[in-house]
């Protein structure tokens, strides 16, 4: 079964002659089949919330490009919003959070009313795994809680290190508690959504890069090793695959403190160092600059043949650094697929 599935066979360390591949953020607005449901949906939160048109948009992509895993269509800020923080996604200027009632979420995380918020998105994975063929494996995901944490404190305008060091020394304890809690729940719902038809499990650590190095182990390390291994106790071989944007340099620290963990790189790595450093113990996964899909040319097919030359033959799944622009053309996305099958 594994080897029929291309992603988990690499997850679990294969090297098949080919590398599987799906893109971060496959399902979106350079598709315009989605762009159609959106519009139809009326809002995003829409889409998310009815579980027939979360696994209608999952599937989208994988119809037009046969891709090698399916991503549950949701987003991460699903868990605030779960736990009673409002949530809006303004057109063109990204998500926006109210203000943060801590005790309001404190209470709805001890009530575990949150749970039932959540529900569309478990149905969707089962609607999900039910039109999937065996060679695509379903990916469900979650922020890390500190990724969690900057968009409900407002902390990440402009990478603002100086409000993030200040927070922590004035608010050490209303920080800490939220992550824990955000450890907890996190942990829960990717156990759930493992239980209904994920077959691996990614944690979006996108806001990882602000964090200043001397709290890393405390904000980064800490919350993911609780979460691999409450993941661990019920799954023990759940696949698992952490992406932790503009911290590679941390990867090795967190290699050591967890194992079988897959990492996922951005765009800022080198191919030759994800090869020597990290690819001779885990498997990778990446890293193609999505500026360069969006521009195509000779550019992208040198950066694509350059990634499959480098990790190819190792433990390697294709894809970008970060999500797909929307501006993105789909034949682009065409030409790399075909680039990575007929190595
Ligand atoms: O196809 C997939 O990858 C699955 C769906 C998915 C979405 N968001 C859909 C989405 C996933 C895995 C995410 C993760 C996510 N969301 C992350 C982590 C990865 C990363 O990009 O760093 C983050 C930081 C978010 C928060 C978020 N949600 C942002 C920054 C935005 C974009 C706002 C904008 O308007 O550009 C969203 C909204 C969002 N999530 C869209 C999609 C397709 C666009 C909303 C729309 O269609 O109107």
């Amino acid at each position: 079964m594994i080897v029929d599935n291309k992603l988990l066979h690499v997850l679990s360390g294969g090297k098949p002659a080919k590398p599987p591949i799906w893109f971060m953020r496959q399902a979106g607005r350079y598709l315009s089949e989605y762009r159609q449901l959106r519009e139809q949906a009326g809002s995003f939160w829409n889409l998310c919330f009815t579980p027939e048109l979360a696994a209608e948009v999952t599937l989208q992509p994988l119809r037009r490009f046969d891709f090698d895993a399916a991503i549950i269509f949701s987003d991460i800020l699903i868990i605030p919003h779960a736990l009673g923080q409002h949530v809006e996604f303004l057109p063109n200027h990204g998500p926006w959070l109210e203000e943060l009632d801590f005790l309001a979420i404190f209470k709805i995380w001890q009530d575990q009313t949150y749970l039932s918020k959540l529900q569309s998105t478990l149905q969707a994975l089962q609607i999900v795994k039910q039109n999937l063929h065996l060679h695509q494996a379903l990916i469900g995901f979650s922020g890390a809680p500190w990724t969690l944490a900057t968009y409900m404190l407002n902390l990440r305008k402009a990478h603002q290190f100086e409000s993030v060091l200040s927070l922590l020394t004035t608010k050490p304890q209303e920080v800490s508690q939220l992550l824990e809690l955000l450890t907890d729940v996190v942990a829960i719902y990717l156990i759930e959504q493992l239980k209904n038809g994920a077959d691996v499990v990614k944690i979006f650590d996108s806001w990882a890069g602000v964090v200043p190095i001397e709290a890393r182990d405390e904000l980064l390390l800490k919350p993911l090793m609780k979460i691999v291994s409450q993941i661990r106790e019920t799954f023990p071989k759940a696949p698992i695959i952490y992406f932790g944007r503009e911290i590679s340099d941390y990867y090795p620290t967190i290699i050591k403190n967890i194992s079988n963990l897959t990492l996922a790189f951005d765009q800022f790595v080198e191919p030759i160092q994800i090869r020597d450093q990290f690819q001779t113990v885990i498997p990778v996964q990446g890293n193609l600059d999505p500026a360069l899909l969006l521009q195509g040319g000779d550019e992208l097919t040198r950066a694509t043949q350059n990634l499959l030359d480098v990790l190819g033959k190792g433990s390697y799944v294709f894809n970008l650094g970060h999500g797909i622009l929307p501006q993105t053309p789909v034949n682009h996305v065409q030409h790399v697929i075909d680039l990575v099958r007929q190595t």
